[in-house]
């Protein structure tokens, strides 16, 4: 038996598949299922900021209604479960999902203004949470907004968060980030343990009967685990310390082995899930098992990194290389 243990976020994982954030970590039976499949550990959908202050501002809304007019009022209002609403429903979740499960059970956030950030995550490594992951995912619009704002911006919400929770820090991130390695280091300086390498955007649609845009989702493909594949490798010599989770493309065993490879110390999968159902999870690791013991490795960790950037001296000289040797290729 090949040993698959591994270590993320400085927590010991049975195995390097995480189920990462998706309706199917937002409901029991399919965590469990996850679980039973043999999944590392788990990340719950996404508490975004709107969404919960949404829900509350409604429910607030609908109790004003209800005290001005309920003298005139011929039906009784309805009751308002609160325990539904706003952050609640994600800390009832997530607290099902801690009694249920015996894996760890990471949450995300996603707010607006840093301060925000800061009180979701707390509310969540509060209830329970064995870590946070924060889904920095913006489309930033704003002019006079540069780079390098955005970047302090990021940076900022990272070390507001560390200042007020215990548990490992996780930070999800876009590829759309220009000095990747130098924002790396600082997100490493700012408190963050591991980075989630690449959140995935949905881009836009044109809808030609309404004349609308819109945002469709579309699942991935292992094609674009290639663009993961290139920063973990490069990460991974930069930033020994730092945990690297590969997402975005793993679908199968061998996507994870590349992954692991190239030096991530766990591979998310989301699409091939919710593709193929929570068993997705057992094939994989059957996968990687048998190329393991194909190739005499005795352990995912004996594996890790193998194949990152360290022994390239100039990884910047090097990506130019294969760059050039792509496109003057021959299809
Ligand atoms: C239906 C759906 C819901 C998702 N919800 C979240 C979410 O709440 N938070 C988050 O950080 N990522 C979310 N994601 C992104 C996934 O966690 C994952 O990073 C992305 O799909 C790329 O991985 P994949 O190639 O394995 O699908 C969602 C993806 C899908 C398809």
């Amino acid at each position: 038996m090949v040993d698959v243990t591994t270590t993320y976020l400085g927590m010991q994982l049975r195995t390097p598949i995480i189920a990462s954030c998706s309706p199917l970590t937002g409901r029991i039976d399919s965590l469990r299922g996850l679980q039973d499949a043999g999944a590392g550990a788990v990340v719950l959908p996404s508490l975004f900021q709107e969404e919960v202050e949404a829900e509350e501002l409604a429910a607030v809304a609908l109790q004003d209604t209800g005290d001005d007019f309920a003298e005139f009022a011929s039906a009784p209002l309805p009751d308002i479960d609160w325990e539904r609403l706003g952050p609640d429903r994600h800390l009832r979740l997530l607290s099902q999902a801690k009694d249920a499960l015996q894996i760890p059970v990471l949450a995300s956030v996603n707010g607006t203004r840093p301060g925000d950030w800061a009180k979701y995550a707390r509310l969540l490594a509060d209830a329970g949470a064995d870590a946070v992951e924060l889904n920095l995912y913006s489309v930033n619009t704003n002019p006079d907004e540069s780079s390098a704002a955005v970047e302090d911006r990021y940076l900022r919400i990272i070390s507001m968060v560390r200042a007020q929770i215990e548990v490992p820090l996780a930070v999800k991130l876009s590829q759309h980030i220009t000095g990747l390695s130098s924002f790396a280091r600082r997100a490493e300086d700012a408190g963050a343990n591991g980075l989630v390498l690449f959140n995935r955007f949905y881009g836009a649609e044109v809808d030609l009967d309404a004349l609308a845009m819109t945002s469709r989702l579309a699942l991935s493909n292992p094609e674009e685990l290639r663009f993961p594949l290139r920063w973990i490798g490069i990460l991974r010599a930069q930033r020994p310390g730092l945990s690297l989770a590969a997402t975005t493309g793993v679908h199968s065993g061998l996507d994870a082995v590349k992954a692991l490879l190239v030096g991530a110390d766990v591979a998310c999968t989301t699409s091939a899930v919710l593709q193929h159902g929570t068993g997705r999870v057992g094939r994989m690791l059957a996968e990687l098992g048998t190329w393991l013991t194909d190739h005499d490795y005795d352990s995912v960790r004996q594996l890790q990194g193998s194949m990152s950037a360290d022994n390239v001296s100039d990884p910047a000289a090097f990506e130019r290389a294969q760059y050039m040797k792509v496109i003057t290729s021959q299809i």
